[in-house]
């Protein structure tokens, strides 16, 4: 209902009592009218504060917007962008979905897990990770005592429930899963499982995102040697790291490990983030001297490069840390530039 309409009934409401002298009428019209003031009331505060209303702007998922952030930032993640771009596209477009939609993250550190993540929260909520939809959680500052296990357990559930009450298109997100005291983990099983609703609550169109380094050394061995047999990077499919999946590599101690979430297949995606190379490395060097504001040089990315250290010793092919440290070096070097033309 518009304003204009509102102010009319308003009107009317006050003028007819007094003319007919009816008070039921008033008075039914005076409960109409509150009704529609408070409808347009919320409608004008989803205007200015975010709300989880599907009609307000706030929660609009643009899988176009994820790709073109995938395609830009994300360097060497060929296998990420494809299953997570599918994976959104199918849960969010579908209505009534059977159940939560769970990926877990695997790799290397700095192969952009926490990246993705974040671009997801962008690609979906107007106020990306500000949004209050989105919820964070990190093993060791949220849950870093083992023996508190119960506790964190009960509360983690209590946190879920109520948020997703809240709003049911959530997105919650578990940073260093592997990390979680040991059967915590199975607190969120009865969220992310195949029920239509539990109390009333309907946990399908929340999204969980789980990011561990479990299963690094694996994807790497398994990249070492499918570059010694002569596969280009770029040519390795989900399929050659099936079988990581199946011999539970993702899944070594911690986290997920003989969790419920493991023996129910309540993960949907694994997601496979591969080692980066020292071009990769050079990419985000780049785009993070752009973002400072500095213009990029062949001879300024190598500096960022040569700051960094590089595995296995005999080829130097994948870069220890990532793009992790990227940021660091390249304020480090920056900064050094700077000073040269200052003093020297
Ligand atoms: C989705 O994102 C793209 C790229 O950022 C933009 O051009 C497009 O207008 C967006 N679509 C909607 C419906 O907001
Ligand atoms: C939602 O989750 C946050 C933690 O991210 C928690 O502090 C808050 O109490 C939860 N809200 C509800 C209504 O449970």
């Amino acid at each position: 209902m518009e304003l204009k309409q509102v102010t009319v009934l308003l009107l009317v409401t006050l003028i007819l009592p007094g003319c007919q002298g009816s008070v039921s009428l008033g008075a039914t019209i005076f409960g109409i009218t509150g009704a529609a003031l408070y409808a347009s009331f919320d409608k004008l505060r989803c205007t200015f504060y975010e709300c989880c209303s599907p009609k307000s702007d706030w929660i609009k998922p643009n899988i176009t917007a994820l790709n073109n952030a995938l395609d830009t930032h994300l360097h060497g993640q060929h296998l990420v962008r494809d299953v997570v771009s599918r994976a959104l596209l199918g849960h969010l477009s579908n209505n009534d979905p059977a159940k939560a939609l769970v990926m877990s993250f695997h790799g290397w550190t700095g192969g952009g897990k926490n990246y993705v993540a974040k671009f997801i929260a962008e690609s979906i909520y107007k106020l990306g990770m500000r949004s209050q939809y989105v919820h964070i959680f990190v093993s060791t500052v949220h849950f870093p005592h083992e023996q508190q296990a119960d506790i964190y357990k009960l509360h983690l559930q209590d946190w879920i429930r109520g948020n997703v009450s809240k709003c049911e298109r959530s997105l919650f997100i578990f940073d260093e899963i592997d990390k979680m005291p040991l059967g915590m983990i199975n607190g969120i099983k009865p969220f992310i499982d195949y029920h239509e609703s539990i109390d009333k609550v309907d946990f399908r169109k929340s999204i969980f995102v789980f990011l561990s380094n479990t299963g690094g050394p694996d994807i790497t061995r398994e990249m070492l040697q499918l570059w010694r047999s002569g596969r280009k990077r770029e040519e390795v499919s989900l399929k050659d790291l099936e079988h990581l999946v199946e011999r539970g590599a993702f899944n070594e101690k911690g986290g997920l490990h003989k969790s419920e979430l493991i023996q129910f297949s309540l993960v949907d995606h694994y997601v496979p983030f591969l080692p980066l190379e020292r071009r990769h490395v050079e990419l985000c060097a780049h785009d993070e001297i752009r973002r400072r504001g500095f213009t990029s040089s062949k001879e300024l990315i190598k500096k960022v490069a040569d700051e960094l250290m590089y595995f296995p010793p005999e080829n130097q092919l994948f870069s220890t840390t990532g793009c992790k440290k990227v940021a660091q070096k390249v304020s480090y070097i920056i900064a050094n530039v700077q000073y040269d033309e200052l003093f020297d």
